[in-house]
């Protein structure tokens, strides 16, 4: 890697810095689906920050509105009411401003691992030998290195979600909005996604907005986190997660892990038994 790499690299360790504009502010944003006869409304007045250098997921029952609201921030759906700002700026309805990894990895079956990593450059006109060496260099460090030709279909599940989420990282946009990014992935390689993104996260510094229905997951790598009700999905809670960092796994150990994953998965399951139309369990 050359210096220059290197210090692109390490521009983005910095902490978050309150001081400048919030990466994202989602506020008040409503939406309701409307066909011929009936109206089914998704979100009902949601607000939210993601600092710069922020770590925040989103928790909420399935079928709440959570992929909606990103399809808001991503400027693909227009909110009935509220705005999205990032940076300071009104950018409410549009696009091109996030870097986005949607649930399945979406990688193209005819570009290798390599191109399909360069993908949201290549879109801005910003792949030169410098993007290809800083892939290659990142495709390495996740344990891809040697599958640059590679096509998907030959790689692994969890090997296409590395993929796909570097081409989120290596997106030029500062926001990177990741939606349930590790759902289809059984347990274990889950685990190890999981430890892999804290480490990288830690030296990155993204701004990330994260959807996860695994609140161990979002406890260990979250700054904050956004309870969502079941739709029209409302914040419910908002949660500090206190723990220092760098973070390391045994944290699920400590009692105060526990006591917070005990909240929010009481939160949670009221929702979801809301949902079905039940009365929660007292
Ligand atoms: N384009 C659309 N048109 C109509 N209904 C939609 C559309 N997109 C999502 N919905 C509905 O909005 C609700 C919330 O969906 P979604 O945002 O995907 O929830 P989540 O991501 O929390 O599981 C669902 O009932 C879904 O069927
Ligand atoms: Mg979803």
């Amino acid at each position: 890697m050359t210096i220059s790499e290197q210090a692109r690299v390490e521009d983005r360790s910095i902490p978050s810095q309150p001081e400048l504009p919030p990466a994202l502010e989602a506020a008040g944003v409503s939406k309701a689906f409307r066909a011929k006869r009936s109206s089914l409304q998704v979100l009902d007045d949601i607000t939210l920050t993601v600092n710069q250098g922020e770590f925040v997921s989103i928790v909420g029952p399935s079928g709440s509105g959570k992929s909606t609201l990103f399809h808001i921030i991503g400027g693909l759906v227009k909110p009935d009411a509220g705005t999205v700002r990032m940076n300071g700026k009104d950018v409410t309805g549009e696009q091109g401003h996030i870097s986005y990894m949607p649930q399945q990895p979406a990688l193209f079956p005819w570009r290798t691992i390599e191109d399909n990593v360069l993908l949201s450059q290549e879109v801005q006109g910003r792949v030169d030998q410098e993007a290809r060496e800083n892939a290659r260099y990142w495709l390495d460090k996740v344990g891809l290195g040697g599958f640059e030709k590679a096509h998907p279909h030959t790689l692994s599940g969890g090997m296409q979600q590395r993929a796909a989420f570097l081409r989120a990282l290596l997106s030029p946009q500062e926001l990177m909005c990741l939606d349930e990014p590790f759902s289809a992935l059984d347990a274990l390689t889950r685990s190890d996604m999981q430890r892999w993104l804290l480490n990288l996260w830690e030296e990155s510094r993204r701004s990330v907005l994260f959807i996860t229905h695994n609140i161990e997951e979002a406890l260990l790598l979250s700054n904050r986190i956004y309870v969502f009700s079941g739709r029209p999905a409302s914040v419910l809670q908002v949660v500090d997660v206190p723990f220092p960092r760098p973070r390391r796994e045994d944290i699920i150990e400590h009692s105060d892990f526990i006591q917070l994953r005990r909240e929010l998965s009481g939160w949670m399951r009221d929702e979801q038994q809301k949902m079905q139309g039940h009365r929660p369990l007292k």
